[in-house]
C-alpha cells in the first residue's frame, strides 16, 4: 500500500510573549517554581494587534506552499481545525484560502474546505479526513493543506490563565510523505465529558483538575484499543511519543502512566521487582480504594528508576523543547510536540529514518486517539528548513500590563485598540470588519 502521511510542516508562532516566572508569576504573586518546575512552562506566545486565527494560519500556510514551491491547484483540500472561531458559519479555511488567493496566481475554486472542532483533537481529526480522502482515491493526484490554528485565551483570573499560547501549525498531507507515514492502526478513548466546553462563549469553562483526570483516562482506552488492532506496546518501540500537550506536566503524568502500562509483564518489570515490586493488580486487592493507593506508591517508586528517567529524557522531553516556550496551542499542540522531537533529533544529529512515533492526540468533551507513524527518510531536509527557532527568539516580549491590553485587544466581547508591538513584514494582517461584520485581511510585503 503507498504511504501516506505529513510531507511537510510550517508553524507560525504569535509574536508576542509572556515570561511566565519573570512577569506573569510575580504579578499573580505566585512563586515562579510553579511554572518552572510544577506546569514546565516558560514564556507563552499571544497575538500581536494584526494577528488572529486566519492570519496565524494563512502566515505557516504561506511559509508551506512557498517552500514546497506548489501552486494553488496542487491542494484539493483545504481543511482548518480550530477551536478559536469566531463565525458559526463560514469556515476559517475560506478566510485562509482568500487570503492565499491575494498572493498567488491561479485559486482554490476547486478544493474541498471545511473546519473540524473536537477541542484540541481536531487537527488529528483533520488529518484523519486528509488521509482517507487519499486512500479512498478521491484526490485527483492533490495534496491535502491541514492548518490548525487557535488563540488559547482564558478568562483573567481562571487557573487556565497561566497555559495561554497562540500560534497555527500547517501542514501538507500527500502519498509518499517527506516526513512521516501514518498507521493505519488507530485507538480511540471516548465519553461524554463536561471537562472543559465553550457554550456558546469564547473563553472555557475549565474544571481544570478533573480536565487532567479525563485526559488521562481517555488517554488510557485509547491505548488499549490501539493495542488491541496493532501490537502490544513496548517502551523501546518508539523513538518519540508526542503528546498533546496542554503544559508539560500534564505529560509528564501521562508518560509515566503510559510507561507502567508499556512495561506491564515485560523485561523491564522483571528487572525492576527487587527495588520497587512488580506493579500491583486489580485482582490482587479486596477494594477500589486498597488498588489505587497501591498504584500511586507504585508509580512514585517506578518515577525514580533509572529505567523511566532515562526512556522519558529520551523519548517524551524531547517533544515538550517547543510547547514549553510557547504554551498551549490547543489543536495546533500534539503537532508542536511531533515537530519539537525532530527537531531535536536533528539537532543531535540522529538517524530516525524508519523509526517509529507514537502519537497521542486528545481534545476535551473528551476524546483521546493514538496511533503510530513511521519517519520517512525526507524528515530532516523538512525539519531543517522550519524557522521555528529564528520566529521564538523574535517574539516580544511583554510587561503585564502590556499583556492585559493584548488579552483585551483579542476579547471578543472587547472593541479595543492598540498599538502593534511588532512590524508586520512578508505577511498576512488583520485590517478591521466589512460590512456583514467579517473580518477583512490584507497582506504586508
Ligand atoms: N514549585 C514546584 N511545583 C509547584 C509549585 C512550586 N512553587 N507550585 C505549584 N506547583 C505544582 C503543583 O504541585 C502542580 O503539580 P501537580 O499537578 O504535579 O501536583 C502544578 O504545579 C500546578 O499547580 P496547581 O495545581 O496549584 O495549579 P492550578 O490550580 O493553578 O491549576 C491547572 C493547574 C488545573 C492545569 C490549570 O492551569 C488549568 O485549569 N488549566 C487549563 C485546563 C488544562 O490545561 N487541562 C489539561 C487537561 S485538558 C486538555 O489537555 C485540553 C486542553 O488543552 C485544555
Amino acid at each position: 500500500m503507498t504511504a501516506v502521511g505529513i510531507d511537510a510542516i510550517e508553524i507560525w508562532t504569535g509574536k508576542l510573549q509572556l515570561d511566565l516566572p519573570g512577569t506573569f508569576a510575580p504579578a499573580k504573586g505566585e512563586d515562579p517554581g510553579k511554572y518552572t518546575k510544577g506546569l514546565g512552562l516558560e514564556t507563552s506566545s499571544f497575538p500581536d494587534a494584526y494577528e488572529d486565527i486566519v492570519t496565524m494560519g494563512a502566515n505557516a500556510a504561506k511559509r508551506l506552499i512557498d517552500r514546497k514551491g506548489l501552486d494553488p491547484q496542487d491542494i484539493g483540500r483545504i481543511d482548518v481545525a480550530t477551536e478559536s472561531a469566531f463565525d458559526n458559519s463560514k469556515p476559517v479555511s475560506t478566510y485562509i484560502a482568500g487570503c492565499l488567493e491575494q498572493v498567488y496566481d491561479g485559486d482554490f475554486h476547486h478544493a474541498n474546505k471545511g473546519e473540524r472542532k473536537f477541542a484540541c483533537l481536531a487537527g488529528t481529526q483533520a488529518i484523519d479526513d486528509a488521509y482517507n480522502w487519499i486512500r479512498a482515491g478521491r484526490n485527483r493526484g492533490r495534496a491535502a493543506l491541514v492548518i490548525a490554528t487557535d488563540t488559547a485565551l482564558y478568562a483573567r483570573g481562571d487557573p487556565g490563565e497561566a497555559t495561554q499560547g497562540a500560534g497555527a501549525v500547517a501542514m501538507l498531507i500527500t502519498e509518499e510523505p517527506s516526513v512521516v507515514e501514518l498507521s493505519t492502526e488507530q485507538g480511540y478513548g471516548s465519553a461524554d465529558e463536561t471537562d472543559f466546553l465553550k457554550p456558546n462563549q469564547q473563553f472555557p469553562s475549565v474544571d481544570g483538575k478533573r480536565s487532567m483526570q479525563v485526559y488521562l483516562a481517555r488517554m488510557r482506552e485509547a491505548l488499549t484499543d490501539f493495542e488491541s488492532v496493532a501490537w502490544d506496546t513496548h517502551p523501546d518501540d518508539f523513538a518519540y511519543i508526542p503528546f498533546h500537550t496542554p503544559f508539560p506536566g500534564m505529560v509528564r503524568k501521562a508518560g509515566l502512566l503510559g510507561y507502567r502500562h508499556m512495561i506491564r509483564d515485560t523485561e523491564i518489570e522483571d528487572a525492576l521487582e527487587g527495588r520497587i515490586g512488580r506493579q500491583p493488580r486489580e485482582e490482587e486487592y479486596d477494594d477500589r480504594e486498597a488498588y489505587e493507593e497501591a498504584i500511586r506508591g507504585y508509580m512514585d517508586d517506578l518515577k525514580e528508576t533509572e529505567e523511566y528517567r532515562s526512556w522519558y529524557a529520551d523519548t517524551i522531553d524531547p517533544t515538550l523543547d517547543i510547547s514549553r516556550r510557547v504554551g498551549n496551542w490547543y489543536t495546533g499542540s500534539v503537532h508542536l510536540a511531533r515537530t519539537s522531537a525532530l527537531r531535536r533529533a536533528a539537532e543531535n544529529d540522529l538517524d530516525l529514518a524508519g523509526k517509529k512515533l507514537l502519537v497521542a492526540s486528545y481534545g476535551s468533551g473528551a476524546q483521546a486517539e493514538i496511533h503510530a507513524e513511521t519517519v520517512m527518510d525526507g524528515w530532516r531536509e523538512e525539519i531543517e528548513a522550519a524557522n521555528i527557532e529564528d520566529q521564538l527568539q523574535r517574539r516580544y516580549d511583554l510587561s503585564y500590563d502590556e499583556y492585559e491590553g493584548v488579552h483585551d485587544r483579542h476579547n471578543h466581547d472587547m472593541d479595543v485598540e492598540m498599538e502593534e508591538f511588532t512590524q508586520p513584514e512578508g505577511e498576512f494582517v488583520f485590517t478591521g470588519w466589512g460590512r456583514m461584520s467579517e473580518r477583512k485581511y490584507d497582506y504586508v510585503e
